[in-house]
């Protein structure tokens, strides 16, 4: 089977950081990162979807919201979603693969659609969303979810900004009135019988919206929880659904070059070390917008004024060879790295460093141990090959063009063992 696109590119920087100081080192980008000299300069456009939410506060009030979220990662909670809805949960999205079985006998399906599913439902149970549970309502679901992620990330569109803003709001109201709202009144319906002592505490759902409403602050406005809900919903799903693919086509190429290594897609260890490989080479977001908070100089001498607006990208740093070795451009599941993590800056840094990192890698950067948890990637790439993915040899994978992400618009595969 052949990938025929470049597994690996360099994309142009999008035009909204064009003019903005640059930095492209791993070691300039993680101080700028761990620095409290800087705020969140991100999602300026996309205010409407994400104001207010965990990922566009700073400082204390930053600090307290994600105190409050944290349980929602626990490893308790880690093992109950891997085990009680990811792992059921990918079998289901496969199983209904097999409705498409062509005259040939082989199962057909779109990777990347497929994954929309499989992380809509994931993320649905992460959220507090209900009724995302057929194929139709499931659907419905991710329809929404993606209509989401393109207004939450209105930045990067190569559309007109002010049109898509508009359009994605009305979509919004649509989803609060379909999902949200109905889901949001379960939820307080049982936080009341919790407080009335009709049921226990774990009793109640693990999940963002149950979080919210248990532990209400009256500083909060109302739009709040849809805002902070969409937050997770495409945080999510939209780069879960990225890293697979990538991770697959990689593989592929891998393989090819290395057949002795084919026999490793059953060794979690090795798929996880690929999968830290593809999420390092590709991030779902192409730079990271931090604004400074006063005049500030790096340990290499370079200045940023206060109140500049500074772009860190993290595929070249993700790149750097001082970091990742002299083969740093290059995919290698077998690379040690010592210093750094071994998906180097992808999720961030910092503050605002990923809160759902965990859910995709598992619960240890470390591949030598096992802490309860695989995470997404490697649970759902080791069950695609076993249901024997291959790229579909007539029908390559083409990159979207939708948007300035590093990103398959289409993944044909064939399930072979379906
Ligand atoms: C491949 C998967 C993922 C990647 C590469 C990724 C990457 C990132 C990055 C780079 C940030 C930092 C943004 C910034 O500093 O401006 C971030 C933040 C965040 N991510 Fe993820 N993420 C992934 C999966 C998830 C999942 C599964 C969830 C939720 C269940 C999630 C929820 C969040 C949230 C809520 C934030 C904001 C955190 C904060 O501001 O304190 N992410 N993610």
């Amino acid at each position: 089977m052949h990938s025929r696109q470049p597994t690996i590119r360099d994309m142009p920087p999008p035009p909204h950081i064009v003019g903005l100081q640059h930095f492209t080192t791993y070691a300039e980008i993680d101080e700028i990162l761990r620095s409290r000299s800087f705020r969140q300069g991100s999602h300026q456009e996309s205010q409407a979807f994400f104001g207010r939410s965990l990922l566009t506060i700073d400082g204390d009030e930053h600090f307290e919201r994600r105190r409050l979220e944290a349980p929602l990662f626990a490893k308790i909670a880690l093992d109950y979603y891997e085990h009680t809805e990811l792992i059921p949960l990918i079998h289901k999205t496969l199983e209904e693969c097999r409705a498409n079985r062509s005259d040939d006998g082989v199962v057909r399906a779109d990777l990347c659609v497929v994954l929309r599913t499989m992380l809509a439902r994931i993320a649905a149970a992460t959220t507090g969303i209900d009724g995302v549970d057929t194929p139709e309502r499931t659907d419905a679901f991710r329809e929404y979810v993606e209509l989401l992620g393109t207004g939450a990330t209105v930045e990067w569109s190569t559309e007109d900004h002010g049109e898509v803003i508009q359009r994605i709001l009305k979509v919004r109201d649509a989803f609060d009135r379909e999902f949200f709202a109905p889901s949001v009144a379960r939820r307080r319906a049982l936080i009341e019988r919790h407080r009335r002592g009709e049921i226990g505490r774990d009793e109640l759902p693990v999940d963002l919206i149950t979080m919210l409403y248990l532990h209400w602050n009256d500083d909060w406005d109302e739009g709040l929880p849809i805002r902070e809900a969409c937050l997770f919903l495409v945080a999510a799903t939209q780069t879960t659904t990225h890293a697979v693919p990538h991770l697959i086509a990689h593989l592929d190429e891998w393989f090819d070059s290395r057949p002795e290594d084919r026999a490793k897609v059953s060794d979690g260890v090795f798929i996880k070390r690929a999968a830290h490989e593809a999420l390092r080479l590709h991030q779902p977001s192409p730079a990271l917008l931090r604004i400074a908070t006063e005049d500030f100089t790096l340990s290499n001498g370079k200045k940023i004024a206060a109140g500049e607006r500074v772009a860190c990208l993290f595929t070249p740093a993700n790149r750097d060879t001082s970091a990742f070795g002299a083969d740093a451009r290059e995919f290698n599941p077998y690379r040690e790295v010592s210093t750094v993590k071994p998906w180097g800056l992808t999720f961030g840094g910092g503050q605002h460093i990923c809160i759902g990192r965990t859910l995709v890698t598992g619960l240890s950067a470390r591949t030598d141990n096992d802490e309860g948890t695989d995470g997404t990637v490697v649970n759902i790439a080791g069950a695609l090959y076993n249901a024997g993915i291959e790229i579909d040899p007539d029908d390559p994978p083409t990159y979207t063009q939708a948007s300035h992400h590093d990103a398959y618009g289409r993944f044909p595969m064939l399930l072979t063992r379906l």
